[in-house]
């Protein structure tokens, strides 16, 4: 069995994904995985929808392919000065979005995660900024079903670019009024290897001690 360390240093975004079914069990670990992340007040104001039927599926493929098409163009287009190995990884990324976003409906499951704000306490509602506390009580649990799905060798990706179509979405999926989208995670059992090595900046660059910008350790 994978360990806690090794399976969250590789939890990175695998969009490549092959269309076999995915046992029920192995379902049932990962969403059970979500239900164990914590929420303000223990309210769990969140619920997941697991879509697996095919029609539902293309239509959400409807609805991202479009979006993720105009979000690669721009970033490509942002990156396009940059030195030519770094620009090269960033078109592989890229690639592999193309192909999320052109085979989404062949994943054998789309998890979409939904939130109602009327069931959070939110502290910074009120703050002249933009509200980030209501996200805490449902992306931890985005975050132990993709880690779950790193342990069950499924690959993963958080995506959110449905969410500029939220109405559309939600109209296929017959989520209520008051229920958010917050996050669409691609499920699946990989092409290549998988979940890997990732590139993240390290303590020393995110974290400080005592004070803001004093520096690690
Ligand atoms: C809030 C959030 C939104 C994201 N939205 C998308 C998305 O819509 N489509 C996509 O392909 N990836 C999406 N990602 C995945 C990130 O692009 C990815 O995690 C990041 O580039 C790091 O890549 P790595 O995990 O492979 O190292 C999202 C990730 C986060 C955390």
């Amino acid at each position: 069995m994978a360990e806690l360390y090794d399976v969250m240093s590789t939890l990175r975004a695998v969009r490549k994904l092959r269309p076999d079914p995915i046992p029920d069990d192995v379902l049932e670990r990962v969403l059970q995985a979500a239900c164990w992340a914590p929420t303000g007040g223990n309210t769990q104001p969140w619920r997941v929808v697991v879509v697996t039927e095919p029609d539902t599926k293309r239509a959400l493929q409807d609805i991202y392919a479009p979006e993720w098409e105009r979000y690669a163009v721009a970033f490509l287009k942002m990156m396009a000065d940059r030195p030519a190995d770094e620009l090269a990884s960033w078109e592989r990324v890229a690639a592999a979005g193309d192909h999320l976003a052109a085979n989404l409906h062949q994943v054998p499951a789309i998890l979409m995660f939904c939130a109602n704000p009327a069931m959070m306490a939110i502290t910074d509602a009120k703050l002249d900024r933009v509200s980030m506390v209501g996200g805490g009580s449902v992306y931890p649990a985005v975050q132990n079903a993709m880690l779950a799905c790193v342990q069950e060798g499924l690959g993963c990706t958080l995506t959110t670019l449905h969410c500029t179509h939220e109405d559309e979405v939600k109209a296929v999926l017959g989520i209520p009024d008051g229920w958010a989208t917050v996050g669409m995670v691609p499920i699946g059992y990989p092409v290549g290897k998988g979940h890997g090595s990732i590139t993240r900046l390290p303590p020393s660059e995110m974290a400080d001690r005592d004070r803001f910008g004093a520096g690690w350790p």
